[in-house]
């Protein structure tokens, strides 16, 4: 049953979805869970998020180490609590051995192998349940993994680093730097948070980049790097490929590319996945977010250039927009953000809910929802 949730219940989950919030983009295919055991004093005795590649599960982590008794304890937990053996045991079935006397849960699994079923068994053993607190920022964490679960796609947010009047780059495309140190940090800090990270091959011809996380700390929560390019012309030594045996890459291609240039990317560790093209125009978005999807990766971030921002803007749903804005003026003569939608009306653009605004030393990186 769903329940108002008064005020102790969430500042539990809170910290239940920070934790969560920790290991985002390094759960593998499973999704990043957090999980708060409060004793029957209301003292809080264990707090855990799921392991490193999605094992094991938060609950277990949580129940495991916790420092004092739990039997009569409440658990806060981020996603319903799965009810059968995977990789990892049940661990609705684990609560109710250690006589967990409530759970609360902020949101429940559409996974169609849960879907209820860790609720049901859970109340039929007479534990008392209650669910939907902070739902909505619950959802913002568990969004990817439950798109890929039911749709076969991952959550698709954006990254935008651009001048105070939204141009990326100056005309002959040079964009070195444009934000300043903290938020090109902070924008590390993003990468490690998805799963997988998108260009366009035309930002690797004119900036070289690594697309890893390089913060101190950090260095081992890259994702997974993605090109789209249609007919492979991506050079062998470019910083991409030259790194390509330390970093996960796959390179999006045509059906007709070149079988000698596939099979020379391969000796050099790329994973080459061919998709359909549109009739003069570029490789297809949905075969992409479902070979994406596949692969197990339930948050996607494509970071540019404005050619694949205004794909991806103008053909799928996108969830987050983080807009990185700095305190340089470009001019008329810059590239935009965002490139042609061909509106006809205001009302059809997509619109955004602002939902953080960060101030980084006079940058300001701004995140929004599309609402649409
Ligand atoms: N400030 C920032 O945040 C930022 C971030 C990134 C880039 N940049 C700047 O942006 C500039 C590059 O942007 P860009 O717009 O020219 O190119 P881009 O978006 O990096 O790449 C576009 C190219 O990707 C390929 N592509 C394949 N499938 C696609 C699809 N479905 N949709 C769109 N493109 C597809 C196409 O080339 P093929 O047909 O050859 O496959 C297309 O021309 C550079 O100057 C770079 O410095 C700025």
């Amino acid at each position: 049953m769903k329940i108002t949730s008064n005020n102790e219940d969430k500042r539990y989950m809170r910290y239940a979805l920070n934790l969560a919030k920790r290991n985002l983009g390094n759960t593998g295919k499973n999704p990043s869970v957090g999980c708060v055991i409060v004793s029957k004093e209301k003292k809080i005795i264990s707090a855990a998020s799921t392991g490193l590649n999605g094992s094991p599960h938060a609950e277990k982590i949580a129940i495991e180490k916790s420092c004092a008794d739990i039997e009569g304890a409440t658990v806060y937990v981020t996603l319903e609590p799965c009810n059968h053996s995977g990789e990892n045991p049940p661990c609705a079935e684990l609560l109710v051995k250690e006589k967990i006397s409530r759970v609360v849960i902020s949101q429940k699994d559409d996974n169609p192998l849960v879907d209820g079923k860790g609720i049901k068994y859970l109340k039929d053993s007479d534990v008392i349940v209650d669910t939907g607190v902070l739902e909505e920022e619950a959802n913002l964490i568990n969004g990817g993994f439950l798109n890929r679960v039911k749709n076969g796609k991952p959550n698709i947010n954006i990254k935008i680093a651009s001048s105070a009047d939204g141009k990326t780059a100056l005309r002959d495309g040079k964009s070195k730097w444009i934000t300043n140190d903290l938020s090109r940090n902070y924008g590390h800090r993003l990468r490690s948070t998805h799963d997988a990270i998108l260009v366009g091959i035309n930002t690797v011809l004119s900036d070289n980049p690594m697309l890893n996380c390089r913060l101190e700390g950090l260095q081992n929560r890259s994702p997974c790097r993605i090109i789209l390019d249609t007919t492979l012309r991506i050079p062998e030594d470019s910083k991409i490929i030259k790194t390509a045996k330390e970093f996960n890459t796959i390179i999006f291609t045509n059906l007709n590319a070149s079988r000698k240039k596939i099979k020379k990317l391969e000796r050099l560790n790329v994973k080459v996945l061919r998709v359909s093209q549109l009739e003069d125009s570029y490789l297809n978005i949905d075969e992409i977010l479902l070979e994406i999807g596949k692969a197990g990766f339930n948050n996607l971030l494509i970071e540019g250039g404005h050619t694949i921002i205004t794909s991806f803007l103008s053909s799928e749903k996108v969830k987050l927009i983080y807009w990185f804005s700095s305190d340089k003026i470009i001019g008329g003569d810059g590239l935009s953000s965002i490139g042609n939608l061909n509106l006809q009306n205001i009302k059809e653009g997509p619109n955004l809910k602002l939902i953080e605004i960060i101030n980084l030393n006079n940058n300001y990186l701004k995140t929004y929802e599309v609402l649409k």
